[in-house]
């Protein structure tokens, strides 16, 4: 058991305390934001994760998990300390490190014995470094052990990881680390499965930093190339999903994130690139690729508005949008493809109404309004537009939504519906890449 503490209890921070409880430690979450502070002391967690509150309240009841606004209690005698701070970006794109320094800095004011200063928040490559300064204790050591779990499946990314990263100048703390994460390494609460075992990477700074941007950035270029191959699907009257089938299952290529949609969002996959791109520009490296993914990116908004608007006129038109959310499984709209796709629409003279089964309201967008199920969304509607495949809309009867809908256009721009399907239902099926079969 080793004592840890977990600065900053938001997305990441509660995630990590709570699995690290989970796992035999004794977790302590620093927190400073009241709210956030007494709903997680509540066990309750401010944000939609699946499994998590759960996890919170039986750790909370063992007392392998606390939460406080006191440094002087989580930092005082802690073996190791985990930095979960936000690092929003700044207006050039790189992360904006302010909270990672009062936290480091917070964290050199408390330190009484040996410990290890772990960066999970995705911090800039070279902070590592800054870190071992600014803490400028000989008691401290910096790891960078960068995050891979994403939103929905987080729990069990972070418990049965592929990888664990560990970044160090200091073989001792690199040692530490391992102690901490042996439970995972070995996957002893699953009896030792050796199939789930992760592999373990052990690593200088530097590289453990630049592995994180490079992981997401590698998978917002496969999501990016797909949907080029599907423009060009689209074109030929090709089916990118069954391109996307053929070449996975060439082994060096894979078959994961090669979903052709409306195109990726997210907090992470953009201000990763961002970040990554400023970095190789700070350092005089054209980064062409990022900047390719990203216009991809972007332009898949306009490539699923001209969907419907080759079919109807935009302006007067009603327009119904399933999914709110980026992904199925979480209730989180930043940098959401819909919420662009709702914009253009609207602003081309279009009603639009969504809905979403997690999201039920949406501030700073007025005119976009929000039904409370799927079937008051679609009614007298002139298009449909599915850009979140939750598993809500897959269940739905596609004859009693082309009945209530005005039109028949149904644009399925993550297809995640059987085009025959939707066409025997009454439906004018348009997907991504996909050659219709009413076409
Ligand atoms: C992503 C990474 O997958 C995690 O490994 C990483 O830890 C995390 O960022 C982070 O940096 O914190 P996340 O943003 O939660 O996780 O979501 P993903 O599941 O990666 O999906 C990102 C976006 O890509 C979503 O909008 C999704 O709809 C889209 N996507 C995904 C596609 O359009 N096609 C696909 O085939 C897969």
């Amino acid at each position: 058991m080793t004592k840890i503490a977990v600065v900053g209890t938001g997305y990441v921070g509660a995630v990590v305390a709570t699995s690290l409880a989970s796992i035999g430690h004794q977790v302590v979450g620093v927190e400073i934001d009241r709210a956030r502070l007494e709903s997680l002391q509540a066990g309750i967690v401010p944000f939609h994760e699946p499994g998590l509150s759960e996890l919170v309240t039986a750790q909370l009841e063992k007392a392998s998990l606390s939460f406080t606004d006191s440094y002087e209690t989580a930092i005082g005698g802690a073996d190791v300390a985990f930095l979960c701070v936000g690092t929003p970006p700044s207006p050039d794109g790189s992360p904006d490190t302010t909270y990672v320094e009062n936290a480091a800095r917070s964290i050199s004011e408390w330190i009484t014995s040996p410990m290890v200063v772990v960066t999970k928040s995705t911090v800039p490559i070279g902070s590592g470094r800054w870190l071992n300064d600014l803490i400028a204790d000989d008691r401290a050591s910096v790891v960078s052990n960068p995050e891979f779990l994403r939103e929905g499946t987080a729990l069990n990314d972070f418990l049965h990881p592929d990888r664990v990263v560990l970044g160090s100048n200091d073989p001792g703390a690199i040692a530490t680390m391992v102690e901490v994460y042996r439970p995972i390494l070995e996957q002893t609460f699953t009896g030792g499965r050796p199939d789930l075992r992760p592999g373990l990477v052990r690593t200088n700074l530097e590289t453990a930093e630049i592995v994180k941007y490079a992981a997401n950035a590698f998978l917002a270029m496969k999501i990016s190339f797909i949907n080029e191959v599907a423009m060009i699907a689209d074109a030929v009257g090709a089916d990118v999903t069954e391109v996307a089938t053929a070449i996975g299952m060439d082994q060096r290529i894979g078959s994961s994130f090669l979903g052709a949609g409306i195109g990726w969002g997210g907090s992470c996959f953009g201000k990763d690139l961002a970040a990554l791109r400023a970095t190789a520009h700070r350092h005089g490296v054209e980064s062409l690729i990022t900047g390719a993914v990203v216009a991809v990116n972007d332009h898949q908004i306009d490539f699923v508005a001209e969907k419907v608007s080759k079919h109807i006129d935009l302006a007067g038109a009603e327009i119904a949008l399933l999914g709110l959310a980026f992904k199925p499984g979480t209730d989180d709209l930043r940098d959401a493809p819909s919420l662009k796709l709702a914009r253009h629409l609207l602003d081309s003279g279009a009603t639009v109404t969504a809905y979403d089964p997690v999201v039920g309201a949406v501030s700073g967008m007025d005119d976009l309004k929000v039904a409370p199920s799927w079937r008051d969304a679609v009614a007298g509607a002139d298009a449909t537009v599915v850009i979140t495949e939750w598993d809500e809309f897959l269940s739905i009867n596609l004859a009693a939504l082309a009945e209530s809908m005005d039109g028949a256009l149904f644009v399925d721009a993550r297809n995640a519906f059987d085009a025959a399907a939707a066409t025997d239902a009454g439906l004018s099926y348009v997907g991504v890449g996909r050659a219709a079969p009413t076409s």
